[in-house]
């Protein structure tokens, strides 16, 4: 049994890096980008997700996040977030990078994260960059510069925090095992993050990427139930 064979060695590794993408969160209630059910099959991110959208057409953009924030306050982390936050507190994990910006690895524990694509519970102004709250940006009050505030995530064109990116890229280079968890794979530069590892590659995603050969084992499978049956293995 494969997820058998995954949980053996993820009990030995001691300098694993977990990747994940928006399906790690479904299971929280939280939809993902390009499934039939995603954010992107209900609106065009050119439209809400680009700079040129929040310099060119605020009130949608500010309409499109609101939603999103509103949304997450009522969500928790599921079983899967739990049992990864578990595996850095007996030291499998050493790093989880993530593309999410909704805080769940954290909420459940996890206290070594890198979020690549920013965070959705920080806020700032576009213009001046000045760090603001939550109740600024949903009740649209203006930065004092004058500036529209948006939340602290990557839109699409923008850099990655260096930061985030030279720790994941560090960590993924020395590990011995990189689990990449709910991530179509898609979004340059994130995918190409798990290639430049030494060790093993390990997907679970409950979709095919078209890259599953590029991996040593394919979980095909739902984020919290695939790491719920590893777990179960590990416990044996
Ligand atoms: N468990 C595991 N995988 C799942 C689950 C689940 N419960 N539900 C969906 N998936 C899979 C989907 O099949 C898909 O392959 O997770 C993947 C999610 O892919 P995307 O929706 O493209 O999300 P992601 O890869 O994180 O997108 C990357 O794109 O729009 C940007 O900034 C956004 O960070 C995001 C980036």
């Amino acid at each position: 049994m494969i997820h058998k064979e995954v949980a053996q060695i993820i009990s030995i590794s001691k300098n694993m890096v977990v990747l994940t993408g928006a399906g790690c969160s479904v299971e929280s209630g939280v939809p993902d980008f390009r499934s039939p059910s995603g954010w992107w099959n209900q609106i065009d991110p050119r439209t809400v997700a680009t700079v040129k959208a929040l310099e060119t057409n605020y009130p949608l953009f500010h309409s499109f996040y609101t939603t999103r924030v509103n949304h997450l306050r009522k969500i928790l982390p599921h079983a899967g977030h739990a049992i990864l936050a578990r595996w850095e507190q007996v030291g499998h994990i050493k790093l989880i990078t993530t593309q999410n910006v909704d805080g769940l690895h954290q909420a459940a524990g996890s206290s070594h994260v890198q979020e690549l694509h920013g965070s959705i519970k920080e806020f700032r102004c576009h213009s001046c960059r000045k760090a603001t709250d939550e109740e600024a940006f949903v009740n649209e009050r203006p930065c004092q510069c004058g500036g529209k505030l948006r939340p602290s995530i990557v839109l699409f064109g923008e850099n990655l925090p260096n930061d985030a990116w030279q720790r994941s890229m560090a960590a993924i280079e020395s590990a011995d095992v990189v689990m990449v968890i709910g991530t179509s794979l898609q979004v340059h530069p994130v995918n190409q993050l798990p290639f430049i590892t030494k060790g093993k590659l390990i997907l679970i995603n409950a979709e095919e990427t078209g890259q599953e050969d590029r991996f040593d084992f394919f979980l095909r499978g739902k984020a919290a139930e695939t790491l719920l049956l590893i777990q179960h293995y590990m416990e044996k």
